[in-house]
C-alpha cells in the first residue's frame, strides 16, 4: 500500500465514541499527528473511557453533541476547518431497531441529512484552489482546506442490501438495495441521502459499506461480545433460532484501514464494500468463543463454556445471510486485512480478558457517571 501522503490538518469524525469511530479515533493518532475533532452525542453507546488514553492530548478533542445539530455542526466546521468529515455517527444495534425504531430514523436519516447540509454549507464556502490535489504542498505545509481536497466520508453497513441465499454471490457494489429491518433501512435512506448529495450539488462524498466488525471496544450487546461476558459471568449464551444464520466477519482494525484507505484514494461519488471473506454461521462463531475461553480461562468444574449455550426465540426479519465481495477495495485501492478471523478472534478475546475494568463500567453504567461528570 502507498504511504499516506495528505498533509497535516483536521478531521472531523462523528461517533468517534462507539465502537468502530473510537477504534478509528485511537489508530489514527497512533500513526499521525493530523488532528481529530471528535463530534459524539453519548448515547448510551458511546462510551469516552475507550478514549481514555487520549486525555490531554492536543490532537484529539471529544465534543458532546448531536449531528443533527446544525447549528453546533456548522460552527464546528467553521472553527477547525476539517479536511474531511468521517461519519461513524448512528443507532447501530438491529434489536434495539426492531423494539423501537424512532431514534433509527432521527439519528440515521434525519441526522445524516442536517450534517449533510451543514456540510455542503461549509463546502461551498471553501476556496477552489487544488494545490493539495495535485500534491504541490510540501507535506505540513497546507494549513487550509480545499474544496477539491475536501471528502465527507460515510460509514455503512453491508445490511442495507438485504439477505442472501445458500449459493448466492456475496454482495458487490452494484448489488441491489433490499433492507429488511428498520436499522438496515435507515442506513440505506443515509446512503442515498449521501449520494444524492454528492449527484445533485456535486458534494464530494464516498460511502464504504461494511460487514460485521468485532474486536475491542465492542458494546456487549452484540453478538461476539455478548458471548464473552455472558460466558465469563456464567450466563446463558442466547443463540437466535437455529444458529445457523450467516455473517462475514471483519476485524475492526481491517475496518479502520479500509476506511483510511478510501479516505486517501477512493474515487469521488464511489462506494466500496468492505470485508475479509469470513462468513461463518452464528452458532461456529459462539462455539469458536467457547473454545478460547475453556483454553484461556477454563471453568474450575472442568466443564466447556458450550454447556451455557442456549437457543432462544429468532429475531423478527432476521436476515438468513451476508457476504461482502471486497474485490473492487483490494483492486482498486491494493486495501487488504491483517486480520485472518483466528488471529483477530483469540486478539479480541485476549482483550476482554485483559480489560475487565471496561467491562464492568459498561455493565454498572459507570461509564455513564463518568459522562454525567465531564458533560454536565
Ligand atoms: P456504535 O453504536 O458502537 O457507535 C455509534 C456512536 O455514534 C456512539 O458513540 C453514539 O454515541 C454516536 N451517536 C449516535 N447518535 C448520534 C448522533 N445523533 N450524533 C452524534 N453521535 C451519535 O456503532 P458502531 O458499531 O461503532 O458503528 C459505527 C458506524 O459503522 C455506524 O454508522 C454503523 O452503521 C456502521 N457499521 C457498523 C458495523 C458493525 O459491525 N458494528 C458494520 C458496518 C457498518
Ligand atoms: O453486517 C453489519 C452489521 O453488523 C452492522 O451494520 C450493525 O451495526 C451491527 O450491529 C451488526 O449487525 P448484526 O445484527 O449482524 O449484529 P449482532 O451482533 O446483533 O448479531 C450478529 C448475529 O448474531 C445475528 O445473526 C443475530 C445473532 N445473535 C445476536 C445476538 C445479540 C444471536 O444469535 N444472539 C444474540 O444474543
Amino acid at each position: 500500500m502507498a504511504p499516506f501522503s495528505i498533509p497535516l490538518m483536521t478531521l472531523l469524525v462523528t461517533g468517534g465514541a462507539g465502537f468502530i469511530g473510537a477504534n478509528f479515533v485511537l489508530d489514527w493518532l497512533a500513526t499521525s499527528d493530523e488532528p481529530i475533532i471528535n463530534l459524539d452525542k453519548l448515547t448510551y453507546a458511546g462510551n469516552p473511557e475507550t478514549l481514555t488514553s487520549l486525555q490531554g492530548d492536543a490532537r484529539h478533542q471529544l465534543v458532546q453533541g448531536d449531528i443533527g445539530d446544525s447549528a453546533l455542526v456548522s460552527r464546528l466546521l467553521a472553527e477547525h476547518q476539517p479536511r474531511a468529515v468521517v461519519n461513524f455517527a448512528a443507532e447501530s444495534h438491529v434489536d434495539r431497531s426492531i423494539h423501537g425504531p424512532g431514534d433509527f430514523i432521527e439519528t440515521n436519516i434525519v441526522g445524516t441529512f442536517r450534517l449533510l447540509e451543514a456540510v455542503r454549507g461549509y463546502w461551498g464556502g471553501l476556496a477552489d484552489s487544488d494545490i493539495r490535489e495535485q500534491g504541490l504542498a510540501p507535506t505540513g505545509a497546507a494549513d487550509k482546506p480545499t474544496k477539491a481536497g475536501f471528502r465527507f466520508l460515510h460509514v455503512s453497513t453491508d445490511e442495507v442490501y438485504g439477505s442472501l441465499a445458500k449459493g448466492d454471490p456475496a454482495f458487490a457494489e452494484t448489488h441491489r438495495y433490499e433492507p429488511n429491518s428498520p436499522y438496515s433501512a435507515s442506513k440505506a435512506a443515509s446512503d442515498h441521502l449521501v449520494r444524492a448529495w454528492h449527484h445533485t450539488y456535486g458534494l464530494p462524498v464516498l460511502t464504504t459499506n461494511c460487514s460485521n466488525n468485532y474486536g475491542p471496544y465492542h458494546f456487549p450487546e452484540k453478538l461476539i461480545p455478548l458471548m464473552i461476558v455472558n460466558a465469563l459471568a456464567g450466563k446463558p449464551l442466547p443463540v437466535y433460532g437455529d444458529g445457523m444464520q450467516i455473517r462475514d466477519w471483519l476485524y475492526v482494525k481491517d475496518h479502520c484501514s479500509a476506511i483510511r484507505r478510501v479516505l486517501e484514494a477512493g474515487r469521488l461519488g464511489e462506494t466500496y464494500n468492505v470485508g475479509g471473506w469470513n462468513e461463518k454461521p452464528n452458532i461456529e462463531i459462539v462455539q469458536t468463543v467457547c473454545k478460547l475461553l475453556d483454553e484461556m480461562r477454563p471453568k474450575a468444574d472442568g466443564s466447556s463454556y458450550a454447556s451455557q449455550i442456549t437457543y432462544v426465540t429468532d429475531r423478527p426479519g432476521h436476515d438468513r445471510r451476508y457476504a461482502i465481495d471486497a474485490r473492487k477495495l483490494e483492486a482498486e485501492l491494493g486495501w487488504k486485512p491483517a486480520e485472518t478471523f483466528d488471529t483477530g478472534i483469540r486478539k479480541t478475546v485476549e482483550w476482554y480478558l485483559a480489560n475487565p475494568e471496561w467491562v464492568a463500567h459498561v455493565q454498572s453504567g459507570a461509564y455513564r457517571e463518568w459522562v454525567n461528570k465531564q458533560y454536565a
